[in-house]
């Protein structure tokens, strides 16, 4: 079996030009690509309201996985790191905006501005780290915090991606839901060991009474292609409640100050150095000057 890609090299790296094209011209991924992005968007559950609009595609690479959002009538930014991937997409002319970016250095966009955003296939490459500077849960922090700022209250985001392990699961879902998000992870296929696909279904905001998660696919055993029954993994899995990082309680420092100032008084003392007199005002809290 082949190593996974992000154990190869960095995305930027990996995805050279000769690896963009190849990825580009495979069939079976345009076809894989497009089931996936069609997929996401059925869990992003737009509003059928017939206006198009505008879904952020992280981790666009050449264009794959927007072409699908095109031809659902909707508009899209794409961010990919690797400037071979966005040439292929510039080359097959795709219509919509396409910014060469690191999405674990956040993505820079205007808060509220975002209808939706959906990320085929990327994110796990953030858990990553090639350098010791680019450490994974910082950079997941990055991207969740920034995707949380863009995106408009109520709007979904879902990411498909392939997770390592369930380490690795857990450390991507729950930065989601420290950085303030609700909704849940969605496994379709959850008895295949091929067919199995995770998308991570995110809703910018705390839980309404009105939002469930969308069923996953073939919950029942039925797969596309194979079947592993032993797998007893539940496939549709919300967040049971917001997950910020409590406030650090504070420690009462009531006295520690006082106790400090007298001991280092004693100790210049003690070293002949001429200190004032201790008295009730000695480390007193002053008062805040206007
Ligand atoms: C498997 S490709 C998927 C491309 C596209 N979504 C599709 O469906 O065809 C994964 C893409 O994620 C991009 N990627 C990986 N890490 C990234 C990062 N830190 N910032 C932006 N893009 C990244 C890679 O460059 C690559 O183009």
């Amino acid at each position: 079996m082949s190593a996974r890609p992000e154990k190869q090299a960095p995305p930027d790296i990996f995805y050279n030009e000769t690896e963009a094209r190849k990825y580009t011209t495979s069939s079976r991924i345009i076809e894989i690509q497009a089931k996936l992005t069609e997929r996401a968007l059925e869990l992003l559950a737009l509003p059928d309201d017939g206006i198009p609009k505008v879904l952020l595609d992280i981790g666009c690479g050449s264009g794959l996985s927007g072409e699908t959002i095109s031809e659902n009538g909707h508009h899209w930014i794409g961010f990919d790191i690797s400037p071979s991937m966005l040439d292929v997409a510039l080359e097959r002319e795709v219509e919509d905006d396409l910014l060469l970016s690191d999405i674990g250095q956040g993505l820079c966009l205007r808060p509220g501005t975002v209808d939706g955003a959906i990320s085929i296939s990327a994110v796990q490459w953030l858990c990553n780290a090639d350098k010791s500077c680019n450490e994974p849960r910082m950079r997941l922090k990055a991207f969740f915090g920034s995707l949380y700022k863009c995106l408009s209250r109520g709007a979904r985001a879902v990411l498909q991606f392939y997770p390592e392990n369930p380490a690795q699961l857990e450390m991507i879902t729950s930065a989601a839901m420290r950085c303030g998000f609700s909704g849940g992870l969605v496994v379709d296929y959850p008895h295949s060991t091929r067919a199995k696909k995770y998308f991570l279904c995110l809703i910018c905001g705390p839980p309404s009474v009105n939002t469930t998660l969308p069923k996953a696919k073939g919950e029942e055993g039925g797969s596309e292609t194979d079947d592993n029954s032993d797998d007893e993994e539940n496939s549709t899995v919300g967040f049971s409640e917001r997950c910020r990082p409590r406030k650090k309680l504070k420690v009462s420092k009531k006295g520690k100050a006082r106790e400090w100032v007298l001991k280092k008084k004693e100790h210049r003392r003690i070293k002949g150095y001429s200190v004032p007199q201790d008295t009730k005002y000695t480390a007193r809290k002053r008062k805040a000057r206007f």
